[in-house]
């Protein structure tokens, strides 16, 4: 078989050519784990970005044909100072939480500074930001990384920080520089060489083959595509004489990892919460069982892996709802019928009459960020004085929002605070959340419950350029049990946001907010 030779990280390598991309000979022939598969090859999301003879390219579009004879530079092949730099400046920051974008974002961030040394502003980082996605920071945090290299640090318990970490991700996580560089763990990283791997096919079950690129071919995906179907709305308001309404659409959680586990014959399967909560929506994915019952099946170790479109159409989304509220407090909220979700939204809104209703469309889940509680106070927000928004989470945490000038500002109250760094990058990526859960994230979902966008930019996540500034106040008072801090910063922040639109009927709004 052709080979094609080029340079990696300084030395020569050569792979057979197989007609692929570079990012599956990069991971899956020469075991470049540092370069992350968020989308391919819908080259939307820059988790594979790499330096090519110095310039930025996404390496799930590009070619490998269209490499030989040239230089290819990972995270793993910038000079050790550099890259010791970025992921101290990242981790000092708080520009990295699961550090699944972050190799792909450091290395492209790189690539503008080798080329315009100390000429980078904040102006510039954002627009390299532009070809990238983090769904956990928010952005502000790697802005300031970028901007401060190498400057910031400062006397820090790291594993305070694991801790504070752990309970704002819901899940047991790590902070550390090495973290950014993307050596935090993922299971598609740590499987074995030479275990089978399996995708899901068009009909249900599962491809099994002896490499990604085989499984790929037979595997028939759907490909990903941005619809021009519009919106909807899956539930009507009840009808009534109502104070305000709400009702929302289906949104997609977009978390940057996809779900992806393996396991051998017998064993415990990779746990596909490696370093990130996603947001709640990977408490029961299906990937870990898979990989388990296909690994005693075929008698070897098998690695399952949810391509961008599986992830979409299969993962959970926090269920919709539609409800009215009258003066009082009284009031009916319908929900998209979700085993818990009506003693979660009893606990804060116990006024509320909630329905439970079936609707067409992809499971929905009580793990995701404060389902069904966020938009029960949401509504309920209408009722209170002009002014900060008070949310107290049922977990224990408190949060204060108010949208002052352009700006988000949030005080939280979490108990022993731990690690205000992380705190900070937690609720800043909460709010980020919030403002795109108002104004315009949304998955077209058609009557018969199908999901139509399956392209990670078509969730209408907000892109740096257009995120508010959020300003964060921690109280450090609290000496007590420490709580979660960024579930009742994101309901905080969407109520806030929301009554400064006018309490809009529907989410997302496209009202121009001030
Ligand atoms: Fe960016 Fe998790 S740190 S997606």
């Amino acid at each position: 078989m052709a080979t094609i030779a080029f340079e990696l990280d300084g030395r020569t390598v050569e792979v057979p050519d197989l007609g692929t991309n570079l990012l599956v000979a990069l991971r899956e022939q020469l075991g470049v784990r540092s370069v992350k598969d968020g989308c391919s090859p819908q080259g939307q999301c820059g988790c594979c970005t790499v330096l090519v003879d110095g310039a930025p390219r996404v390496a799930c579009v590009t070619p490998v044909r269209r490499i030989a004879g040239r230089s290819v530079r990972t995270v793993d092949g910038l000079d050790s100072d550099v890259r010791d730099g970025w992921a101290e400046a990242f981790c000092a920051n708080g520009a990295s939480q699961c550090g699944f974008c972050t190799p792909g974002i450091i290395v492209r961030l790189e690539g503008l500074r080798a080329k315009r040394g100390d000429r980078v502003d904040d102006v510039a980082v954002e627009r390299a930001l532009a070809a990238h996605l983090c769904r956990c920071t928010g952005w502000q945090t790697i802005v300031e990384a970028a901007l401060d290299l190498p400057e910031r640090s400062g006397e820090r318990d790291l594993r305070a920080a694991d801790r504070r970490a752990t309970i704002e991700g819901g899940i047991p996580q790590r902070v550390e520089p090495d973290v950014a560089l993307g050596r935090a763990g993922f299971a598609d990283d740590t499987a074995p060489a030479d275990a089978l791997v399996a995708l899901p096919d068009a009909d249900g079950g599962w491809v099994v083959a002896e490499s990604l690129h085989e499984a790929q071919e037979a595997a028939s995906k759907v490909q990903g595509r941005r619809t021009t179907l519009p919106i909807s709305w899956p539930i009507d308001v009840p009808a009534g004489e109502w104070a305000a309404t709400l009702r929302t659409t289906w949104v997609e959680p977009g978390y940057l990892e996809p779900d992806a586990s393996w396991c051998e014959p017998g064993g415990t399967p990779a746990p596909p919460l490696a370093n990130g909560g996603a947001f709640g929506a990977k408490v029961d994915s299906e990937v870990g069982a898979v990989a388990r019952r296909l690994a005693d099946e075929h008698g070897r170790a098998v690695r399952v892996l949810l391509p961008r479109e599986a992830t979409v159409r299969r993962g959970p989304k926090r269920p919709p709802v539609a409800g009215g509220i009258r003066a009082d407090g009284s009031g009916q909220l319908r929900v998209a019928r979700t085993p818990g979700i009506s003693a979660a939204i009893a606990t804060v809104a116990p006024q509320l009459d909630v329905v439970e209703v079936d609707v067409a469309g992809p499971p929905t889940s009580l793990a995701l960020r404060a389902a069904g509680w966020a938009e029960a106070m949401v509504l309920g927000s209408a009722l209170t004085p002009a002014g900060p928004v008070e949310v107290a989470d049922p977990g224990g945490g408190r949060a204060v929002a108010e949208i002052v000038e352009g700006r988000i500002r949030v005080e939280v109250s979490c108990g022993d605070v731990l690690d205000e760094v992380v705190v900070r990058s937690y609720v800043i990526g909460a709010a980020h959340q919030a403002l795109g859960w108002v104004t315009s994230e949304a998955l077209t979902v058609d009557d018969e419950g199908e999901v139509h966008d399956l392209t990670i930019r078509s969730f209408g996540i907000v892109r740096p350029a257009d995120l508010w500034p959020v300003d964060v106040v921690i109280d450090d008072t609290d000496r007590g049990e420490p709580v979660r801090a960024s579930d009742a910063a994101f309901v905080a922040v969407a109520a806030a946001l929301w009554r400064v639109g006018g309490c809009p009927p529907s989410l997302p709004t496209e009202l121009e907010l001030p």
